[in-house]
């Protein structure tokens, strides 16, 4: 580790990894780039020709070298990777989603508990502008009691799945569409579990067989129910493969005082109706009520920010945390509420859409041992 005043930041992986280097800026020297570490020489090149920093020769110079990490290498490597920082006491922001199977999630959260570092996922969907208004909405109640919430990750993908330059299948035409289920889960399900205050507990997803590309793995659109510990229903669609233009953030949500609709037609403005303050059958816009609920620390995100400006908040707030002593705000239980229902789809899809429960990770047993660390493990 780092010894300087200032925390060293590395990066694995660079190409999603220089997204969250924005918040440097922002951050009045508190934290300092060490460097990158990717193994496609050119990525680290271009990576360090942008930003600056060293080239790291492999993994285990990133984390000698550095405070924390912010892992953005390709998702089967989050948490392995993760596991080996914090076991090593370097603080670990990790891209989504946490982990890709549940032998996966067993070794982060032992990994987690058994640290003296930190783990916080950057699921920088939940601080979409847009997202933090409903999400400061919903907490000051209102749309009263939430029942009902669904969302879309609509991305046609198919040129990311090959090489271009030799032909080879990309990590991607494994891990997102190799497998059928929800594989990437979390832009989705991040914001509607962060408004609702709420977990999953059970499943069932089913799909629509294999239409536009028959020979992959995954169906073409999946779909996900699911159950939460309050009682309400969430709904919620993945497609990587069909022939139409992106919806990469439609959310909607309903509550017994008042609903949200992030909008599906081409111009549509994301709408809100208030029981008893929006005029009866008539939608307001949100940013109607944007000034008044936008939380001020969120206010004016830097100006390189990519996805909105939403890219630098995960970095700063976890920064935050650790200099505070404080609970990151997308701990490693809330990684884990919004990737276990995605690693479950795959079997409750295989089983024809059979509901099946999804684990509380406060209450899973990995990594209460002898030493549970710094967090109590059952909470
Ligand atoms: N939150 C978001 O909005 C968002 C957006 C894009 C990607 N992502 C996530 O970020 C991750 C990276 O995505 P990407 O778009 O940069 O993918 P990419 O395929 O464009 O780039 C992956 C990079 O990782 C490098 N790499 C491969 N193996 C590595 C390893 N073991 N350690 C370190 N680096 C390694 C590659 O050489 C390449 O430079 C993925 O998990 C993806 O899901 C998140």
């Amino acid at each position: 580790m780092a010894s300087s005043e200032q925390m060293r930041v590395g990066v694995v992986g660079a190409r999603r990894g220089g997204g969250h280097i924005v918040a440097l800026g922002k951050a009045n020297n508190r934290i300092v780039l060490g460097g990158v570490y990717d193994p496609s020489p050119g990525g680290a090149g271009d990576f360090v020709k942008q930003y600056g920093g060293k080239s790291y020769r492999n993994f285990e110079e990133a984390v000698e070298d550095c405070d924390l990490l912010i892992i953005a290498s390709p998702q089967q490597y989050h948490a392995p990777q993760a596991d080996y920082a914090l076991r090593a006491g370097v603080h670990v922001l990790s891209e989504v989603p946490a982990a890709v199977s549940m032998e996966q999630v067993s070794i982060l959260l032992a990994a987690a508990r058994e640290s003296s570092a930190s783990y916080m996922i950057a699921e920088n969907y939940c601080y979409s502008r847009l997202n933090l208004v409903v999400g400061a909405m919903a907490k000051a109640g209102a749309f009263g009691e939430l029942y009902f919430g669904e969302s879309e990750y609509i991305h046609e993908m198919k040129g990311w799945h090959t090489n271009a330059a030799t032909g080879e299948p990309t990590w991607r035409r494994f891990w997102q569409v190799g497998k059928n289920g929800i594989t990437y889960p979390t832009h989705s399900l991040g914001p509607l579990l962060q408004w609702m205050d709420d977990r999953i507990t059970a499943i069932s997803a089913i799909g629509t067989g294999r239409w536009t590309r028959p020979e992959y793995e995954m169906e073409d659109t999946v779909t996900l129910s699911a159950r939460t510990r309050k009682g309400a229903l969430l709904r919620m669609r993945l497609d990587l493969v069909s022939n139409r233009p992106e919806v990469w953030n439609y959310y909607s949500l309903q509550g017994t005082r008042g609903a949200y609709e992030s909008g599906r037609l081409f111009g549509d403005r994301p709408r809100i109706y208030l029981e008893g303050i929006s005029e009866r059958e008539t939608w307001q816009t949100l940013e109607e009520y944007a000034e008044e609920y936008l939380p001020r620390r969120y206010a004016v995100p830097p100006d390189a920010a990519g996805h909105g400006g939403s890219d630098a908040w995960p970095l700063l707030d976890f920064v935050d945390s650790i200099e505070q002593g404080t609970v990151p705000p997308f701990d490693i239980y809330k990684a884990l509420d919004m990737t276990l229902p995605g690693i479950v789809s795959e079997q409750s899809i295989n089983q024809n859409g059979d509901w099946l429960a999804v684990l509380d990770p406060r209450t899973m047993t990995a990594g209460i041992g002898l030493n549970p660390g710094k967090e109590a493990p059952l909470v």
